[in-house]
């Protein structure tokens, strides 16, 4: 990992711009698992470190304006960069982190580029999607796990296949692999966002159902619910609520576990993907621990 954080440096240095620097190192660190799932399947590699690099800085970009849309002031312990430096040197940061990636990009095979930037494309209409989605409350699972293939999977999915595809490994099952990984992923920050802390999470926790989006758990809590307590749920959505009514969402989740529920479905998809990937157990781990983690 030591051989992609100073991939990292030196591709935040050639932007040659110290703004760059001082704002990207503020933001810098992470649980970096698109850049480990990177090097388990490509170690061998020596354009592994620099791929992993190119991958993590996407990330960060995505970060950066997803903050900005989620209006979060808090990111990986730290005030976001649109709390401290205001929206405008955000997104621009955010721009710089894209294009850079991009230019490096340009150097691996056309599978490879291909692969990574169209997963671009897919992680903006997903996000997009999210924004869309969230103006009302949504009850349609099958539309929300799109969306969140798109805004969270998409990118994991192509770092597998990258991997993949630059050390001659079967790129289908790699892709498998980091698509059920990358939704079980996003379920499981889904369930933090309500089960967790702003300490623990290090950005801002009970958020989501404020932001109006309507996660795994509220869905199937909409399911279960009827009568009068449906409408109160609904009339919840998007709001800054009280802390009875927090409450009260809370001990409903419970009483109907809809959690566990959602926990089940992320559960399922990572030992679909285990299922594929039963000869290498370094990746296995990696999941388990993804499903197991509690930030
Ligand atoms: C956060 O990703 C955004 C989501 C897709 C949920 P990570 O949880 O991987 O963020 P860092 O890189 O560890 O901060
Ligand atoms: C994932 O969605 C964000 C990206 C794919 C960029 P979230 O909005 O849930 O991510 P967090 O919770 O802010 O990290
Ligand atoms: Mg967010
Ligand atoms: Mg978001
Ligand atoms: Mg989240």
């Amino acid at each position: 990992m030591q051989r992609v954080e100073n991939e990292i440096e030196r591709l935040i240095n050639e932007c040659d711009y110290e703004e760059v620097k001082e704002l990207f190192n503020k933001l810098s660190g992470g649980k970096r698992l698109r850049a480990k799932l990177i090097l388990k399947i490509a170690d061998q590699h020596k354009d592994a470190p620099l791929l992993a690099a190119i991958v993590e800085l996407i990330h960060a970009a995505s970060l950066l304006h997803d903050d900005i849309i989620d209006e979060s002031m808090t990111r990986r312990g730290v005030e976001s960069v649109n709390a401290t430096e205001g929206s405008k040197i955000a997104v621009m940061l955010g721009d710089i982190l894209y294009s850079k990636a991009f230019t490096e990009l340009v150097a691996f095979d056309r599978s490879i580029a291909e692969t990574i930037a169209s997963s671009v494309v897919a992680l903006s209409k997903g996000e997009m999607m999210d924004v869309k989605m969230s103006e009302s409350f949504n009850s349609d699972e099958k539309l929300y796990l799109d969306m969140l293939y798109l805004k969270t999977a998409t990118l994991i999915e192509s770092a597998t296949k990258s991997a993949a595809l630059l050390v001659g490994k079967d790129a289908e099952s790699y892709a498998l692999y980091g698509r059920n990984l990358g939704i079980s992923f996003q379920i499981i920050d889904d369930i933090l966002d309500i089960t967790s802390t702003e300490e623990k999470l290090g950005k801002p926790a009970m958020n989501d159902y404020v932001e109006g989006k309507c996660t795994l758990p509220y869905i199937y809590l909409y399911e279960a619910l009827d009568g009068e307590d449906r409408v109160r749920l609904v009339a919840a959505h998007a709001q800054h609520i009280s802390k009875k009514e927090s409450a009260w969402i809370e001990a409903k989740m419970k009483e109907f576990g809809v959690i566990e529920k959602s926990f089940m479905l992320a559960k399922k998809l990572s030992t679909e993907a285990k299922n594929r990937m039963s000869e290498d157990p370094s990746l296995l781990l990696i999941l388990d621990t993804m499903i197991q983690r509690s930030y």
